[in-house]
């Protein structure tokens, strides 16, 4: 099976990228934020905020996380309930990066990260794909683009859904999950020392989907 990890901050791009490159080399894609969505979206609905002032293994013990290809398109389940539309609003983001500095959090979520990419040719999406969940992909790109760029284009994207944001606090959302993301004790979002870096602060979303399949083509082909 081929497997290809994409990692990088929040908003650089990677699941539209993803998406369309996972469509073109026909692999299935996993967007593995979702996951780790879905579990802070478990912790807000029973009632705790991002200091996670609980028991996380006992909540944890309630909590059924799944995912599902529909039309090709990944949907995630919780307990049972697609909430693939829920885990998209800030809060929901802020959450996200919360449970997901728990390690019990990341182990709950490793086999079937892992099982994913060993039934499936996959592109993979997070954080630490490349360092921790699937040290042997084929290929590992660490994808990323400045916060001011990266917080215009997740701005767009919330505006074009309808939501009342103001471009300061999706700024700030950015940098604040930056900062979680790469200081958290464990699988701190770095670059695998394997990895091709792509910046796309100065490209398009299709000079993206280019650079990424050529970088992609060129390792299969080295192979
Ligand atoms: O990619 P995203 O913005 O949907 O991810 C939501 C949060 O989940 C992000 O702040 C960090 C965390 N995450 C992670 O720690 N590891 C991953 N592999 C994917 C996401």
């Amino acid at each position: 099976m081929i497997s290809v990890a994409i990692d990088g901050p929040a908003g650089a791009g990677k699941s539209t990228i993803a998406k369309t490159v996972s469509k073109e080399l026909g692999f299935i894609y996993v967007d593995t934020g979702a996951l780790y969505r879905a579990i802070g979206l478990k912790f807000m609905n029973v009632g705790f905020d991002e200091e996670l002032n609980c028991d996380i293994a006992k909540v944890l013990e309630e909590t059924k996380v799944d995912i599902k290809f529909i039309n090709g398109e990944q949907r995630v389940f919780l307990n049972g309930e697609d909430v693939s539309d829920l885990i998209r609003t800030p809060k929901a983001s802020l959450m996200a990066s919360a449970v997901s500095a728990k390690p019990q959090v990341r182990e709950f979520l490793l086999d079937m990260q892992r099982r994913l990419a060993r039934e499936n040719d996959v592109i993979m999406d997070g954080r630490d794909i490349g360092t921790v969940v699937l040290p042997d992909a084929t290929v590992k790109i660490f994808l990323t683009a400045s916060a001011k760029e990266r917080a215009n284009r997740r701005y767009k994207e919330l505006i074009e859904k309808g939501m009342e944001v103001n471009y300061e606090d999706v700024l700030s959302d950015i940098e604040k999950r930056d900062y979680n993301d790469s200081h958290r004790a464990i699988a701190p979002l770095k670059p695998a020392e394997d990895s091709v870096l792509a910046d796309t602060s100065d490209c398009t979303l299709e000079q993206s989907v280019e650079l990424i399949l050529s970088i992609i083509k060129e390792r299969l082909d080295n192979k």
